[in-house]
């Protein structure tokens, strides 16, 4: 569905965004983290056609971004939430989804149904009549969202979507995100929040204006993190560490009464550390894998 090959882009001295190469499927939430000024923005922007590209290629749905003969097509392909969300003031929230509505040329059925369905879903629809220059910073982020799908595209762009909103609306507007989802669209979320990252996106990339890691949230935080086994002992002694140390695992490392492996099959390499080190005469108390979070891998990575 999107399809980027060594997308660069320039401005001036500095680089945004260098050599980005990725694919994201039909139907797939994809996850895009990476520090303030990594070039995450940017890159939704040249994919929606808002900024031109410095070099490389990139298609939606076949359609390729630095033709211009394609940009009509992207844009009815694409809905976007921008990072800063502009609306009519002066219009109510029914009124400025209405606007938009007629500028992607909807009969007056589907304004009037899609308005409705997704002020609804995202908690709006009491304020339909409300002009949105009064509604709250979270309120104009939600009404933002129903814009950015008024359309009903097939790729929705999401930058930050969660980024203003209180633990609740946040709440809403995951579960809306995987509602979107089972209706087979294609989003690209760009975000900071990693626990979100971790519940809503099928994949994860990380940039650092290149791609540092990307994968399956899961297998991605295995490949970065490996395996870890805790083992509490209630006492660490030099010859229970050696005596781990021999076994020849990646890493080891003590913490108080704790130590913890990297192992490379937990299921082989955890029976065998135990037996050393009740032979080096250790007493365990428990034995327990450490599960990484997305933070983890991820501060490990943007840090290096
Ligand atoms: N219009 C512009 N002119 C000059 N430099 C720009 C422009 N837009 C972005 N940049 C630069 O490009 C880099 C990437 O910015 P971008 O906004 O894409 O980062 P980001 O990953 O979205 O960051 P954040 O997490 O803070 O939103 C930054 O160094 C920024 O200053
Ligand atoms: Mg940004």
């Amino acid at each position: 569905m999107i399809e980027i090959e060594g997308l660069t882009k320039r401005f001036g001295d500095v680089t945004a965004v260098e050599g980005l190469t990725l694919r994201v499927e039909d139907g797939e939430v994809f996850g895009f983290l990476g520090p303030n000024g990594a070039g995450k923005t940017t890159t939704v922007r040249m994919l929606a056609c808002l900024i031109s590209k410095t070099s490389g290629t990139a298609s939606i749905d076949g359609y390729d971004i630095g033709k211009s003969a394609d940009v009509q097509k992207i844009r009815k392909t694409i809905g976007l939430l921008p990072e800063s969300v502009g609306m009519y003031d002066d219009l109510s929230a029914y009124k400025n989804l209405d606007y938009y509505g007629r500028l992607y040329e909807c009969s007056e059925d589907q304004r009037r149904e899609r308005i409705e369905h997704f002020l609804r879903l995202l908690g709006l629809w009491e304020k339909r009549d409300v002009a949105a220059g009064t509604f709250s910073k979270g309120m104009k982020q939600k009404l933002a969202i129903a814009r950015a799908l008024i359309h009903d595209p097939k790729v929705l762009f999401l930058d930050e979507p969660t980024a203003n909103l209180d633990p609740e609306s946040a709440k809403t507007v995951r579960d809306f995100i995987l509602d979107l989802k089972k209706e087979r669209r294609t989003i690209f979320i760009n975000t900071h929040n990693l626990d979100e990252a971790e519940k809503v996106c099928d994949r994860v990339g990380i940039l650092k204006t290149r791609l540092v890691a990307m994968g399956a949230t899961k297998q991605l935080l295995e490949s970065l993190w490996g395996r870890k086994t805790v083992i509490l002992l209630t006492k660490v002694d030099d010859a229970i560490v050696s005596a781990v140390k021999r076994l020849g695992p990646r890493s080891v490392e003590v913490d108080g009464n704790r130590i913890v492996v990297d192992v490379g099959d937990p299921a082989l390499d955890n029976p065998r550390m135990v037996d050393v080190i009740v032979a080096a005469g250790g007493r365990i108390q428990g034995v327990t894998e450490l599960l990484p979070s997305l933070e983890d891998v991820y501060l490990r990575l943007v840090r290096s």
